[in-house]
Protein backbone atom coordinates (compact mmCIF):
# COMPACT_ATOMS: atom_id res chain seq x y z
CA UNK A 1 0.00 0.00 0.00
CA UNK A 2 1.30 3.45 -0.77
CA UNK A 3 0.65 6.02 1.67
CA UNK A 4 1.08 9.87 0.90
CA UNK A 5 2.17 11.26 4.31
CA UNK A 6 1.85 14.80 4.25
CA UNK A 7 4.00 16.46 6.91
CA UNK A 8 5.72 13.41 7.25
CA UNK A 9 9.51 14.91 8.30
CA UNK A 10 7.79 16.48 11.02
CA UNK A 11 7.39 14.71 15.09
CA UNK A 12 4.63 12.67 14.32
CA UNK A 13 4.84 12.16 10.91
CA UNK A 14 8.44 10.50 11.24
CA UNK A 15 7.58 8.03 13.90
CA UNK A 16 4.56 6.73 12.20
CA UNK A 17 6.36 6.78 8.71
CA UNK A 18 9.24 4.30 10.57
CA UNK A 19 5.88 2.50 11.47
CA UNK A 20 4.69 2.17 8.41
CA UNK A 21 7.86 0.55 6.76
CA UNK A 22 8.18 -2.00 9.36
CA UNK A 23 4.28 -2.69 8.70
CA UNK A 24 5.19 -3.06 4.96
CA UNK A 25 3.32 0.01 4.25
CA UNK A 26 5.18 2.30 1.82
CA UNK A 27 5.27 5.71 2.55
CA UNK A 28 5.29 8.74 0.18
CA UNK A 29 6.72 12.01 1.91
CA UNK A 30 5.36 15.52 1.00
CA UNK A 31 6.96 18.17 3.53
CA UNK A 32 7.78 22.01 2.91
CA UNK A 33 10.93 21.81 5.67
CA UNK A 34 9.10 24.86 7.40
CA UNK A 35 9.42 22.91 10.67
CA UNK A 36 11.65 20.22 9.92
CA UNK A 37 14.82 19.10 8.59
CA UNK A 38 15.81 17.12 5.45
CA UNK A 39 18.38 15.32 8.13
CA UNK A 40 15.34 13.00 9.58
CA UNK A 41 15.29 11.19 6.15
CA UNK A 42 18.83 9.80 6.78
CA UNK A 43 17.57 8.62 10.58
CA UNK A 44 14.22 6.96 8.96
CA UNK A 45 16.45 5.05 6.43
CA UNK A 46 18.69 4.10 9.41
CA UNK A 47 16.18 2.22 11.60
CA UNK A 48 14.44 0.84 8.71
CA UNK A 49 16.49 0.65 6.17
CA UNK A 50 14.36 2.09 3.58
CA UNK A 51 14.82 5.34 2.57
CA UNK A 52 11.11 7.18 1.91
CA UNK A 53 10.31 9.04 -1.59
CA UNK A 54 10.76 12.30 -0.46
CA UNK A 55 8.98 15.07 -2.16
CA UNK A 56 10.21 18.96 -0.76
CA UNK A 57 6.90 20.80 -1.82
CA UNK A 58 3.86 22.61 0.17
CA UNK A 59 0.46 20.82 -0.04
CA UNK A 60 -1.20 24.45 -0.78
CA UNK A 61 0.36 24.11 -4.37
CA UNK A 62 -1.99 22.08 -6.38
CA UNK A 63 -0.03 21.74 -9.49
CA UNK A 64 2.49 20.27 -7.49
CA UNK A 65 -0.08 17.73 -5.85
CA UNK A 66 -1.52 17.05 -8.88
CA UNK A 67 1.63 15.93 -10.73
CA UNK A 68 3.21 13.99 -7.60
CA UNK A 69 -0.04 12.06 -7.51
CA UNK A 70 0.63 11.26 -11.61
CA UNK A 71 3.77 10.02 -10.53
CA UNK A 72 2.93 8.04 -7.54
CA UNK A 73 0.18 4.95 -7.37
CA UNK A 74 -1.05 6.63 -4.23
CA UNK A 75 -3.89 4.41 -2.37
CA UNK A 76 -4.12 6.57 1.12
CA UNK A 77 -3.19 9.69 2.46
CA UNK A 78 -2.25 10.44 6.14
CA UNK A 79 -2.21 14.41 6.59
CA UNK A 80 -0.11 15.51 9.32
CA UNK A 81 1.08 18.83 7.38
CA UNK A 82 0.56 21.88 9.32
CA UNK A 83 1.00 24.36 11.79
CA UNK A 84 1.03 23.76 15.48
CA UNK A 85 2.04 26.62 17.81
CA UNK A 86 -1.42 27.60 19.82
CA UNK A 87 0.59 31.20 20.69
CA UNK A 88 1.71 31.57 17.01
CA UNK A 89 -2.00 31.24 15.83
CA UNK A 90 -2.81 33.69 18.35
CA UNK A 91 -0.42 36.66 16.63
CA UNK A 92 -0.67 35.36 12.63
CA UNK A 93 -4.22 33.59 12.79
CA UNK A 94 -4.27 33.87 8.89
CA UNK A 95 -0.98 31.89 8.21
CA UNK A 96 -2.67 29.20 10.51
CA UNK A 97 -6.19 29.80 8.35
CA UNK A 98 -3.78 29.05 4.90
CA UNK A 99 -1.57 26.60 5.99
CA UNK A 100 -4.04 24.64 8.03
CA UNK A 101 -7.32 24.75 6.15
CA UNK A 102 -6.69 26.26 2.25
CA UNK A 103 -3.91 23.19 2.73
CA UNK A 104 -6.27 20.90 3.72
CA UNK A 105 -8.98 21.75 1.20
CA UNK A 106 -6.09 22.01 -1.95
CA UNK A 107 -4.94 17.98 -1.23
CA UNK A 108 -8.73 17.09 -0.51
CA UNK A 109 -9.35 18.92 -4.18
CA UNK A 110 -6.27 16.84 -5.26
CA UNK A 111 -7.06 13.61 -4.12
CA UNK A 112 -10.54 14.11 -5.63
CA UNK A 113 -8.90 14.87 -8.76
CA UNK A 114 -6.67 12.08 -8.53
CA UNK A 115 -9.46 9.49 -7.64
CA UNK A 116 -7.57 8.66 -3.90
CA UNK A 117 -10.43 8.73 -1.47
CA UNK A 118 -9.10 7.20 1.51
CA UNK A 119 -7.85 10.21 3.88
CA UNK A 120 -6.24 10.01 8.17
CA UNK A 121 -6.67 13.83 9.26
CA UNK A 122 -4.52 14.52 12.46
CA UNK A 123 -7.09 17.18 14.75
CA UNK A 124 -6.90 17.64 17.89
CA UNK A 125 -8.04 17.24 21.55
CA UNK A 126 -8.05 21.06 21.28
CA UNK A 127 -11.14 21.09 19.05
CA UNK A 128 -12.99 20.31 22.15
CA UNK A 129 -14.97 22.85 24.49
CA UNK A 130 -13.98 23.02 28.22
CA UNK A 131 -15.63 20.65 30.09
CA UNK A 132 -16.02 19.95 33.97
CA UNK A 133 -16.74 16.11 33.09
CA UNK A 134 -13.89 14.28 32.79
CA UNK A 135 -12.60 11.75 30.80
CA UNK A 136 -13.72 13.16 26.74
CA UNK A 137 -15.38 10.73 24.67
CA UNK A 138 -16.01 12.00 20.94
CA UNK A 139 -19.18 13.24 21.33
CA UNK A 140 -17.99 15.83 23.53
CA UNK A 141 -19.26 19.77 22.66
CA UNK A 142 -16.71 21.28 20.59
CA UNK A 143 -15.29 24.60 21.02
CA UNK A 144 -11.81 25.71 20.07
CA UNK A 145 -10.21 28.54 22.07
CA UNK A 146 -7.90 29.76 19.72
CA UNK A 147 -7.10 30.37 15.64
CA UNK A 148 -5.34 26.94 15.77
CA UNK A 149 -8.03 24.98 17.30
CA UNK A 150 -10.45 26.45 15.58
CA UNK A 151 -8.43 26.08 12.33
CA UNK A 152 -8.85 22.03 13.15
CA UNK A 153 -12.78 22.46 14.25
CA UNK A 154 -13.08 24.27 10.43
CA UNK A 155 -11.13 20.83 8.67
CA UNK A 156 -13.44 18.73 10.56
CA UNK A 157 -16.44 20.56 9.72
CA UNK A 158 -15.14 20.80 5.90
CA UNK A 159 -14.55 17.24 6.18
CA UNK A 160 -17.49 16.07 7.58
CA UNK A 161 -19.26 17.63 5.10
CA UNK A 162 -17.35 16.75 2.12
CA UNK A 163 -17.45 13.37 3.29
CA UNK A 164 -21.05 13.19 3.24
CA UNK A 165 -21.58 14.48 -0.24
CA UNK A 166 -19.36 11.92 -0.85
CA UNK A 167 -20.18 8.44 0.69
CA UNK A 168 -17.92 6.05 -1.10
CA UNK A 169 -14.62 7.99 0.53
CA UNK A 170 -13.27 7.14 4.00
CA UNK A 171 -12.06 10.30 6.50
CA UNK A 172 -10.71 9.71 9.63
CA UNK A 173 -10.80 12.21 12.30
CA UNK A 174 -7.95 11.73 14.79
CA UNK A 175 -7.78 13.99 18.00
CA UNK A 176 -4.28 13.74 19.31
CA UNK A 177 -4.24 14.51 23.38
CA UNK A 178 -0.72 15.39 23.86
CA UNK A 179 2.12 13.60 22.22
CA UNK A 180 5.21 13.68 23.81
CA UNK A 181 8.22 10.72 23.96
CA UNK A 182 10.70 10.13 21.14
CA UNK A 183 11.80 6.53 19.53
CA UNK A 184 13.46 4.17 21.55
CA UNK A 185 16.41 4.46 19.55
CA UNK A 186 17.22 7.91 20.91
CA UNK A 187 17.98 9.09 17.01
CA UNK A 188 14.26 10.96 16.15
CA UNK A 189 12.56 13.12 18.90
CA UNK A 190 10.83 16.37 18.78
CA UNK A 191 12.66 19.23 18.00
CA UNK A 192 10.94 22.52 18.59
CA UNK A 193 13.12 25.37 16.76
CA UNK A 194 13.74 28.12 19.35
CA UNK A 195 12.27 28.46 23.40
CA UNK A 196 9.80 25.15 23.25
CA UNK A 197 6.16 25.76 23.90
CA UNK A 198 5.47 22.20 25.45
CA UNK A 199 5.80 20.80 28.66
CA UNK A 200 8.15 18.17 28.34
CA UNK A 201 10.80 19.40 25.07
CA UNK A 202 10.89 22.33 27.93
CA UNK A 203 11.93 19.74 30.45
CA UNK A 204 14.32 17.61 28.55
CA UNK A 205 15.87 21.21 27.35
CA UNK A 206 16.49 21.90 31.20
CA UNK A 207 17.81 18.78 31.90
CA UNK A 208 20.56 18.65 29.38
CA UNK A 209 21.37 22.40 30.38
CA UNK A 210 20.16 24.26 27.46
CA UNK A 211 17.60 26.17 29.81
CA UNK A 212 18.12 27.24 33.10
CA UNK A 213 14.54 26.36 35.08
CA UNK A 214 10.86 24.98 33.91
CA UNK A 215 8.19 27.22 34.58
CA UNK A 216 5.34 25.63 35.99
CA UNK A 217 2.80 27.79 34.79
CA UNK A 218 0.04 27.64 38.12
CA UNK A 219 0.18 25.15 41.34
CA UNK A 220 -3.17 26.04 42.79
CA UNK A 221 -5.23 24.56 40.02
CA UNK A 222 -8.53 22.18 41.22
CA UNK A 223 -6.00 18.87 40.35
CA UNK A 224 -4.30 16.22 42.39
CA UNK A 225 -1.55 18.64 43.26
CA UNK A 226 -2.24 21.88 41.87
CA UNK A 227 -0.85 21.92 38.72
CA UNK A 228 -2.19 21.09 34.88
CA UNK A 229 -3.07 17.78 34.16
CA UNK A 230 -3.19 16.33 30.92
CA UNK A 231 -3.50 12.98 28.84
CA UNK A 232 0.48 12.50 27.91
CA UNK A 233 0.23 9.78 24.93
CA UNK A 234 3.76 8.38 23.49
CA UNK A 235 4.55 9.30 19.97
CA UNK A 236 5.02 5.72 19.24
CA UNK A 237 1.81 4.50 20.06
CA UNK A 238 0.19 7.52 18.28
CA UNK A 239 1.89 6.21 15.44
CA UNK A 240 0.96 2.72 15.84
CA UNK A 241 -3.06 4.34 15.88
CA UNK A 242 -2.40 6.08 12.35
CA UNK A 243 -1.21 1.96 11.59
CA UNK A 244 -4.39 0.65 12.74
CA UNK A 245 -6.54 3.13 11.36
CA UNK A 246 -5.10 2.43 8.12
CA UNK A 247 -5.75 -1.53 8.80
CA UNK A 248 -9.36 -0.91 10.36
CA UNK A 249 -11.01 1.35 8.43
CA UNK A 250 -8.83 2.37 5.68
CA UNK A 251 -11.29 0.11 3.48
CA UNK A 252 -14.35 0.95 5.12
CA UNK A 253 -16.17 4.01 3.85
CA UNK A 254 -17.70 6.47 5.85
CA UNK A 255 -16.78 9.06 8.51
CA UNK A 256 -14.48 8.23 11.61
CA UNK A 257 -13.65 9.88 14.70
CA UNK A 258 -11.24 9.11 17.53
CA UNK A 259 -9.62 9.96 20.35
CA UNK A 260 -6.07 9.02 20.40
CA UNK A 261 -4.73 9.28 24.31
CA UNK A 262 -4.15 7.11 26.84
CA UNK A 263 -6.94 7.73 29.05
CA UNK A 264 -4.81 8.87 31.79
CA UNK A 265 -4.23 12.26 33.26
CA UNK A 266 -0.61 13.27 34.47
CA UNK A 267 0.34 16.30 36.49
CA UNK A 268 2.94 18.39 35.17
CA UNK A 269 4.71 18.15 39.05
CA UNK A 270 4.23 14.08 37.85
CA UNK A 271 6.03 14.58 34.41
CA UNK A 272 8.75 16.69 36.23
CA UNK A 273 9.65 13.83 39.22
CA UNK A 274 9.64 10.84 36.03
CA UNK A 275 12.09 13.11 34.22
CA UNK A 276 14.12 13.56 36.85
CA UNK A 277 14.40 10.16 37.38
CA UNK A 278 14.63 8.83 34.03
CA UNK A 279 17.75 11.34 33.81
CA UNK A 280 19.48 10.97 37.14
CA UNK A 281 19.23 15.03 36.76
CA UNK A 282 17.32 17.57 39.34
CA UNK A 283 15.08 19.47 37.06
CA UNK A 284 15.24 23.16 38.46
CA UNK A 285 11.57 24.64 38.21
CA UNK A 286 9.63 28.05 39.48
CA UNK A 287 5.98 28.50 40.24
CA UNK A 288 4.06 31.09 37.81
CA UNK A 289 1.49 32.44 36.71
CA UNK A 290 -1.07 30.19 35.01
CA UNK A 291 -0.47 30.87 31.33
CA UNK A 292 -3.34 32.42 29.30
CA UNK A 293 -6.15 29.59 27.91
CA UNK A 294 -4.83 26.92 29.82
CA UNK A 295 -7.27 24.27 31.45
CA UNK A 296 -7.12 22.67 34.54
CA UNK A 297 -7.42 18.95 33.25
CA UNK A 298 -8.24 17.24 30.54
CA UNK A 299 -7.79 13.52 29.36
CA UNK A 300 -9.28 11.25 26.82
CA UNK A 301 -11.74 8.34 26.64
CA UNK A 302 -9.74 6.26 24.23
CA UNK A 303 -12.62 3.59 24.52
CA UNK A 304 -13.85 4.21 20.84
CA UNK A 305 -10.46 3.30 19.54
CA UNK A 306 -9.69 0.10 21.61
CA UNK A 307 -13.15 -0.93 20.76
CA UNK A 308 -12.90 -0.41 16.85
CA UNK A 309 -9.12 -0.11 16.03
CA UNK A 310 -7.97 -2.68 18.16
CA UNK A 311 -5.94 0.11 19.79
CA UNK A 312 -4.80 1.24 23.08
CA UNK A 313 -1.50 2.68 24.46
CA UNK A 314 1.10 0.58 25.64
CA UNK A 315 3.71 2.86 26.93
CA UNK A 316 3.78 4.32 30.22
CA UNK A 317 5.16 7.94 31.46
CA UNK A 318 8.57 6.16 32.50
CA UNK A 319 9.31 5.28 29.21
CA UNK A 320 8.13 8.38 27.83
CA UNK A 321 10.84 10.22 30.09
CA UNK A 322 13.43 7.85 29.11
CA UNK A 323 12.84 7.97 25.75
CA UNK A 324 12.81 11.41 25.96
CA UNK A 325 15.97 11.75 27.38
CA UNK A 326 17.81 9.27 25.28
CA UNK A 327 17.22 11.75 22.20
CA UNK A 328 17.95 14.69 24.34
CA UNK A 329 21.15 13.44 25.45
CA UNK A 330 22.31 11.69 21.95
CA UNK A 331 21.04 15.21 20.25
CA UNK A 332 21.31 18.19 22.45
CA UNK A 333 21.05 20.77 19.75
CA UNK A 334 18.39 18.16 17.99
CA UNK A 335 18.68 17.27 14.50
CA UNK A 336 21.57 19.41 12.12
CA UNK A 337 20.97 20.65 9.57
CA UNK A 338 24.29 18.97 7.08
CA UNK A 339 23.25 15.45 7.88
P1 LIG B 1 5.54 19.11 13.13
O1 LIG B 1 5.60 20.58 12.95
O2 LIG B 1 6.72 18.42 13.72
O3 LIG B 1 5.22 18.42 11.73
C1 LIG B 1 4.43 19.04 10.74
C2 LIG B 1 5.20 18.97 9.43
O4 LIG B 1 4.41 19.59 8.41
C3 LIG B 1 6.54 19.68 9.47
O5 LIG B 1 7.55 18.81 9.01
C4 LIG B 1 6.37 20.88 8.53
O6 LIG B 1 7.56 21.20 7.85
C5 LIG B 1 5.27 20.38 7.60
N1 LIG B 1 4.43 21.44 7.02
C6 LIG B 1 3.83 22.48 7.65
N2 LIG B 1 3.12 23.22 6.77
C7 LIG B 1 3.25 22.60 5.56
C8 LIG B 1 2.75 22.88 4.27
N3 LIG B 1 1.97 23.94 4.05
N4 LIG B 1 3.09 22.06 3.24
C9 LIG B 1 3.90 20.99 3.47
N5 LIG B 1 4.41 20.69 4.66
C10 LIG B 1 4.07 21.47 5.71
O7 LIG B 1 4.22 18.78 13.97
P2 LIG B 1 3.74 17.42 14.63
O8 LIG B 1 3.84 17.58 16.10
O9 LIG B 1 4.38 16.28 13.98
O10 LIG B 1 2.20 17.49 14.26
C11 LIG B 1 1.66 16.85 13.13
C12 LIG B 1 0.18 17.16 13.03
O11 LIG B 1 -0.47 16.75 14.22
C13 LIG B 1 -0.12 18.66 12.87
O12 LIG B 1 -1.20 18.79 11.97
C14 LIG B 1 -0.55 19.07 14.26
O13 LIG B 1 -1.45 20.17 14.23
C15 LIG B 1 -1.24 17.82 14.75
N6 LIG B 1 -1.24 17.72 16.21
C16 LIG B 1 -0.06 17.83 16.88
C17 LIG B 1 -0.05 17.78 18.27
C18 LIG B 1 1.23 17.97 19.04
O14 LIG B 1 1.18 18.36 20.21
N7 LIG B 1 2.40 17.69 18.48
C19 LIG B 1 -1.26 17.57 18.97
C20 LIG B 1 -2.44 17.44 18.23
C21 LIG B 1 -2.42 17.52 16.85
C1 LIG C 1 1.03 20.87 29.28
C2 LIG C 1 0.92 21.31 30.75
C3 LIG C 1 0.86 23.70 31.05
C4 LIG C 1 4.94 24.39 29.54
C5 LIG C 1 -0.73 21.93 23.59
C6 LIG C 1 -1.70 22.57 22.63
C7 LIG C 1 -2.71 21.54 22.16
C8 LIG C 1 -1.99 20.32 21.58
C9 LIG C 1 -0.95 19.77 22.52
C10 LIG C 1 -1.79 20.48 19.19
C11 LIG C 1 -0.04 22.48 30.97
C12 LIG C 1 2.12 23.11 31.65
C13 LIG C 1 3.75 23.81 29.94
C14 LIG C 1 5.78 24.98 30.52
C15 LIG C 1 4.19 24.34 32.23
N1 LIG C 1 -1.31 20.60 20.37
N2 LIG C 1 3.37 23.78 31.27
N3 LIG C 1 5.36 24.92 31.83
O1 LIG C 1 -1.13 23.25 26.44
O2 LIG C 1 -1.87 20.90 27.08
O3 LIG C 1 -1.45 21.44 24.71
O4 LIG C 1 -0.07 20.83 22.95
O5 LIG C 1 -2.90 20.18 18.84
O6 LIG C 1 -3.48 22.17 21.20
O7 LIG C 1 -2.37 23.61 23.32
O8 LIG C 1 0.47 21.28 26.23
O9 LIG C 1 2.81 20.85 26.80
O10 LIG C 1 2.06 23.24 26.44
O11 LIG C 1 1.30 22.03 28.47
O12 LIG C 1 3.87 24.30 33.41
O13 LIG C 1 6.85 25.53 30.23
O14 LIG C 1 2.20 21.79 31.16
O15 LIG C 1 0.34 24.73 31.86
O16 LIG C 1 -0.66 22.25 32.21
P1 LIG C 1 -1.07 21.82 26.20
P2 LIG C 1 1.75 21.88 26.91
Amino acid sequence: MNVLVTGGMGYIGSHTCVQMIEAGLNPVILDNLSNSKQAVLGRIEALTDQRPTFYQGDIRDKSFLVELFKNENIDAVIHFAGLKAVGESVENPLEYYDNNVNGSLVLVDAMREAGVKKLIFSSSATVYAESDIQPMNEDFPKGASSPYGRSKLMVEECLTDFQKANPDWSITLLRYFNPVGSHPSGTMGEDPQGIPNNLMPYISQVAVGRRESLSVFGDDYPTKDGSGVRDYIHVDDLASGHISALNKVGSVSGLHTYNLGSGQGQSVFEMVRAFSEASGREIPYDITERRAGDLAEYFADASKAERELEWSTCRSIQDIARDTWRWQSQNPMGYSEGE
